[in-house]
């Protein structure tokens, strides 16, 4: 068949035949299964960096934070403004800043993210903050939370929370509800400082006295040997902020183990110390305890509702209960779904910051909004108490301290 239509071919048939036949094996022959187009182009993305420990002794500030992320990818989807998102998860095995600034330079420099996300630990926000500075390349803070670290970058905006923020409206309560001798503890690093230092400011302006200060390593601190020095200066209670994790746990294990709670010293607290994810576990010892902080699971509204289905939809039930890392981790993605929509997914830093000045939503804890001057966070704040609520323990809140900025600025 193919013979005889070669042979009745005339010369200037054969000419055309054995350009095309040169054409091809020069271009190569299109595949059948692919069009030419599917090939050329790229799928369009928009790259997330996503720094933070995922194992170490704060494995679980990462997890809390990507399961959030998670949620927020499960309820809206994978694409916004006609592009996929794509998570580049690295891991610091934190705290590890030099690891942070190494992993953050890569994702600026070799694979071009849009945006760093994530930074559970402050000493690898303040590490990666130049990286962002030099890169051009916002970074959205999802916990990281002493008041500093929004000033080390102009491209920094932090949707988490600041430690003075959560700290002085304790100090506030606890002067206003009688207690007048306390002693304080807390992890010795910038969150632990912050939180001493305005928690103390915020007491003693209200009248009480701080008999006490304890600041405790960062790294494998053992608890059990400040115990008995805070049962000698017999406060009527302990301000205490050890990061959300694994700590709360021992923290609150020694605090009954050496008598503290049996010669009647009460614990006041940030919420970090009764996180949501690790309060089971923590068990009855907490009950009673009062803290404040900006986010419950057993807050009562429509968003944080749709955001614990959400939760569940996207990491299953063996997660356990969302924490405040959680959320930020959450209202991150919505606050870069907000800037990819506004943008038509044409991904742009310094117009990114612009839209992120001012960003507002109701986010799972009430309004949220990023304050356009420093771009930290502004939100409610409640004072909690640990209780069972159908048999599990729940951070209630029962008194709302008002929208507040960040007092450290
Ligand atoms: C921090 O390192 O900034 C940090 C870590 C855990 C917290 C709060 C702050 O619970």
């Amino acid at each position: 068949m193919l013979r005889s239509t070669v042979i009745r071919f005339g010369r200037f048939q054969r000419l055309v035949v054995a350009t095309v036949v040169l054409a091809l094996a020069v271009v190569g022959v299109p595949s059948c299964s692919k069009k030419p187009d599917d090939q050329a182009k790229p799928i369009a993305t928009i790259k997330l960096g996503l720094i933070a420990s995922f194992s170490g002794p704060f494995a679980d500030v990462g997890q809390q934070i990507e399961n959030g992320i998670k949620a927020y990818v499960q309820e809206h989807g994978d694409t916004v403004a006609g592009k996929k998102i794509e998570i580049l998860r690295r891991d610091t095995t934190g705290p590890a800043p030099e690891v942070a600034k190494r992993l953050a330079q890569e994702l600026v420099t070799r694979d071009k993210v849009d945006f760093l996300v994530g930074f559970g630990l402050t000493p690898e926000a303040l590490a990666a903050a130049p990286v962002a500075t030099e890169g051009k390349t916002p970074m959205i803070i999802m916990n990281a939370a002493t008041s500093i670290i929004t000033t080390k970058s102009p491209y920094i905006v932090r949707i988490s929370l600041t430690l003075p923020q959560v700290a002085a409206p304790m100090g506030d309560w606890a002067a206003k509800n009688g207690i007048k001798k306390v002693s304080t503890i807390v992890a010795d690093y910038g969150p632990g400082i912050d939180a001493e230092t305005f928690f103390k400011k915020a007491f003693t302006d209200g009248g009480g006295a701080v008999i006490d200060s304890l600041r405790v390593p960062l790294k494998n601190p053992d608890f059990s040997a400040f115990m008995q020095r805070i049962k000698d200066a017999a406060p009527e209670a302990v301000f205490v902020f050890v990061p959300a994790g694994e700590q709360c746990i021992s923290f609150m294990k020694a605090f009954k183990e050496r008598g503290l709670a049996d010669a009647g010293i009460k614990i006041i607290a940030t919420g970090d110390l009764f996180d949501d994810h690790q309060l089971q576990s923590i068990g009855d010892a907490a009950l009673g305890a009062v803290s404040t902080h900006h986010y419950s699971v057993a807050h009562d509204s429509p968003e944080n509702k749709a955001f614990l289905k959400a939760y569940v939809d996207a990491n299953g039930a063996a997660a356990g209960s969302p924490n405040f890392m959680s959320v930020a981790g959450y209202d991150g993605m919505a606050a870069i779904y907000a800037v990819a929509e506004k943008l038509g997914g044409v991904m742009d830093a310094d117009k990114a910051l612009a839209i992120l000045k001012g960003f507002t939503r109701t986010s799972p804890r009430g309004q949220i909004t990023i304050d356009p001057e420093t771009r930290d966070i502004i939100q409610t704040i409640y004072v909690r108490r640990v209780e069972k609520v159908d048999g599990k323990l729940r951070n209630v809140e029962f008194e709302n301290v008002g929208v507040l900025k960040d007092p450290g600025k």
